[in-house]
């Protein structure tokens, strides 16, 4: 059914899709929103303006509704990424206008009125504006099937003692959740604001009562925590849907979703490295170093001897606007090993044959970017969600291998050595490759993640 013009079809069922404004949930719900239209239904999408806002010229298959949003000051500047999704619902609750600009696409005649909204897991003030208007809400899930079934998990890991963390049982493994250990959990407790204790937990109990939980990911990679997810998370009986890689199952690549300006020099370059020889470093769109961090890590790059590719945005490091390279540094840039930009074309990088090994913070999308390109990872997670994937990446589909503990330069030198040289590394990178191979098979006209959106569209036309 691909190149079905939904809003030309006016007997089209359509879909409101309200994703939450940051680039690691924006990409994925733009993906899906996609992948649903190729299959005939027509899509509005709902989005905060002027922050983070999505190109609708980039789209001109999607019908964009822009809601005005002063975006509280906390939000754009705080440091804590999961007080950010916080404050950000919290202003968008208070202030009635997702509701509002839901409620006038509810007023439409009723050829257009939508079936359902289609929101973020993590985005409660738009499942409540859908709840309160009595409109059917799918969740979209932006991170693994793991760590959705963690997330899912707050209860049980305070009610049995795993939360807060101590220092004593930070190595203990949680026995729900194999092969997760407490230090893999994100721990709400250590939030600035302890609200944020309570709001996470209601958080996951509202996200339970949707009518669909989507997951990007697929069967190959995750199928046992798929399956406890089918029987566990939601109250009500629904289903998850599993319909991942989005970024390779949509029409829309990341070039079309990015919201910074990619920096495309950096593909010239990798044609000049010879083939499975560079590391791509980047660590997504939120994430942050301190300074200290950012010196070792520069330091370890221009030590390795290794050729790479270094994404420095601007904000990477904690209260600097632009962060400025080492003193001495610029010698293993000019020395043609090395190559920084401040954004990349992500998944044009991953697929380049250059490319030897990702150093990722382990965001979920960057993660199925690299695992759908069969690219081998050192893997250090920073906050959130990418605790739990990197301990996956590590231990179960031992792919690549964490970098815990403090940064210091000779550890970072050792691992890119074990990635990049060593016969572990090399295995790793088989194993990648053998996955590679999986996704590339769901993503099949017969394959799982097809047949689920084929599932999906059903459900949806159901509602
Ligand atoms: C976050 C979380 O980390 C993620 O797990 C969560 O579920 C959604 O939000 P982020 O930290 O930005 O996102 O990381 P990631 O999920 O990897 O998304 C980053 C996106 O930006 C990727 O799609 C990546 O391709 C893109 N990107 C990154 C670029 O296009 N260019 C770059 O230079 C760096």
């Amino acid at each position: 059914m691909a190149g079905i013009r939904a809003d030309d079809t006016p007997a089209a069922a359509r879909v409101v899709m309200m994703p939450l404004p940051f680039q690691g949930n924006l990409t994925p719900m733009l993906q899906l929103a996609g992948a649903l239209h190729a299959r005939g239904l027509a899509v509005t999408v709902l989005h905060t303006t002027p922050f983070n806002a999505p190109d609708p010229a980039r789209h001109p298959r999607l019908a964009f509704v822009p809601v005005a949003v002063d975006v509280p000051e906390a939000v754009a500047g705080s440091e804590d990424n999961m007080t950010k999704v916080f404050d950000l619902n919290a202003a968008l609750d208070a202030s009635g206008c997702l509701r509002d600009a839901l409620a006038s696409l509810l007023d439409e005649k009723e050829a257009r009125r939508p079936a359902c909204l289609v929101t973020d897991a993590a985005f409660p003030a738009a499942q409540k504006a859908a709840m309160d208007l009595g409109l059917p809400w799918l969740v979209l899930n932006t991170c693994s099937a793991a760590a959705f079934r963690l997330f899912m998990s707050y209860h049980i890991l305070y009610g049995n003692g795993y939360l807060p963390k101590r220092e004593s049982n930070l190595c203990l493994p949680v026995k729900e959740l194999p092969p997760l250990q407490v230090r893999d959990l994100f721990d709400p407790s250590e939030l600035p604001n302890q609200e944020n204790v309570q709001k996470i937990m209601n958080l996951w109990n509202q996200t339970k009562m949707n009518s669909g939980t989507i997951i990007n990911t697929f069967e190959d990679l995750e199928g046992p925590e798929l399956e406890m997810i089918q029987g566990e998370v939601t109250d009500n009986g629904t289903l998850a849907f599993n319909i991942g890689p989005l970024h390779k199952l949509s029409p829309i690549d990341g070039t079309k979703t990015s919201l910074l300006e990619e920096d495309c020099s950096c593909i010239e370059w990798l044609d000049t490295q010879a083939p499975c020889s560079v590391l791509y470093v980047s660590f997504g769109s939120l994430a942050q170093l301190t300074q200290d961090e950012f010196t070792e890590i520069a330091w370890g790059l221009a030590n390795s001897e290794k050729p790479f590719l270094w994404v420095v945005r601007r904000g990477l490091v904690l209260g600097v606007e632009k962060p400025e390279l080492p003193e001495g540094f610029e010698r293993a840039l000019l020395e043609g090993r090395g190559k920084v930009v401040e954004w990349a074309p992500q998944q044009k990088v991953l697929a380049h044959s250059a490319m030897g090994g990702f150093w990722t913070h382990n965001g979920w999308n960057s993660t199925l970017e690299s695992i759908y390109e069969g690219v081998p990872m050192v893997s250090r997670p920073i906050f959130g969600d990418q605790f739990a994937t990197g301990r996956y990446v590590e231990a179960v589909w031992k792919i690549g291998f964490l970098l815990e503990g403090m940064l210091e330069r000779r550890k970072i030198e050792r691992v890119i050595q074990r990635l990049m040289v060593e016969k572990e590394g090399l295995e790793a990178r088989e194993r990648a490759k053998d996955l590679k191979e999986k996704a590339i098979m769901c993503l099949e006209s017969n394959g799982s993640s097809q047949m689920v959106l084929d599932n999906l569209v059903h459900h949806i036309l159901s509602l």
